[in-house]
């Protein structure tokens, strides 16, 4: 499994998602309650980025139409949407604000 460096930890605000690329995939990366999570960043339902979202509760609000996908499984967790959005393995290399936040995308966790 190939981890891609996304970004120091201290550049990642408290649930602030960040849009990166990962070999042309979009992904959303979002620190919050102490941890990291990479997901899929757009939404199931319609081509809508899910880090222009906000978050609560371990979860990442699409903006349009208000479905919320859970950060752990991607899962949604009422309509619109009916389908997950793929969720990616994270790893912190390192410590303190310099540490490295890795993605892999090779594997959907
Ligand atoms: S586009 Fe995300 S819920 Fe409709």
């Amino acid at each position: 499994m190939t981890y891609v460096r996304v970004a120091a930890l201290g550049e990642l605000e408290e649930d602030t998602p960040k849009r990166v690329e990962i070999e042309g995939t979009p992904v959303s990366i979002v620190r919050t309650g102490g941890e990291v999570f990479a997901i899929h960043d757009i939404c199931s339902h319609a081509n809508v980025s899910l880090s222009e979202g906000e978050v609560e509760d371990c979860a990442i609000e699409c903006w349009l139409h208000g479905s919320t996908f859970d950060l752990r499984t991607g899962k949604p967790s009422g309509l619109p949407a009916t389908r997950p959005v793929p969720v990616y393995p994270v790893k912190i290399e390192g410590d303190g604000p310099d540490a490295s936040v890795l993605v892999s995308i090779t594997q959907e966790s």
